[in-house]
């Protein structure tokens, strides 16, 4: 589908403002910070709807950390997941023995980050837990367990604060529900 062609959805209400993000992930930064004290963990950004999240995040993590991104996709551009995962870019250095912690845009099935835990889990760090900034609960296929989680919300399709539609709407600064009048 082209572009264009979905131009037609659009965001529609605001479902997080920027200050209930900015409360929740600094909340979020300061659990991870009690919990990671002295381990010196890496984070893993999963691009490119994480990247929003992820730079507030990691701002609100008082604690030496590394950073490491890896883009995944998921076929079609569609508003639902078609399951498929691809890995097209991965870490750029080994997470051996290390303490990895995922930082999610959304999860939705699930099926995305347990393929990508699966994968880490392949290479020897020493834990990989879960960190997501919105969980759709009522979509769920496959169990994830959420070590950190933002929001829960409900099954609508959402965009801004990194998350897409089509490409577009990363930008916006809140979190919006989409509108295909
Ligand atoms: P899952 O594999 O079904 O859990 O899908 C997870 C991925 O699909 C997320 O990382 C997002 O990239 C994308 N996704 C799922 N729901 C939404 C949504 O409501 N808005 C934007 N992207 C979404
Ligand atoms: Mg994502």
């Amino acid at each position: 589908m082209s572009r264009l062609a979905d131009l037609a959805a659009r965001p529609a209400r605001v479902l997080i403002t920027e200050d209930e993000l900015r409360a929740r992930v600094t909340a979020l930064g300061e659990a991870l910070a009690r919990d990671y004290a002295d381990r010196h963990p890496v984070l893993v950004g999963v691009l490119k709807g994480a990247l929003l999240f992820m730079a507030d995040l990691i701002r609100a993590v008082s604690i030496d950390l590394e950073t490491d991104f890896i883009v995944l996709a998921s076929y079609g551009a569609a508003t639902r997941s078609s399951g498929v995962v691809k890995l097209a870019s991965d870490l750029s250095h080994p997470i051996e023995d290390r303490d990895v912690v995922i930082v999610e845009d959304i999860i939705d099935t699930g099926r995305t980050v347990s393929y990508l835990k699966r994968n880490l889990e392949t290479r020897r760090p020493r834990s990989v837990k879960i960190c997501a900034l919105l969980d759709k609960i009522e979509r769920r296929e496959v169990e994830v367990d959420i070590d950190y989680l933002g929001f829960t919300i409900p099954n609508v399709f959402v965009v801004g604060y990194g998350m897409d539609h089509a490409g577009l709407y990363r930008n916006l600064p809140h979190i919006a529900t989409l509108d295909s009048a």
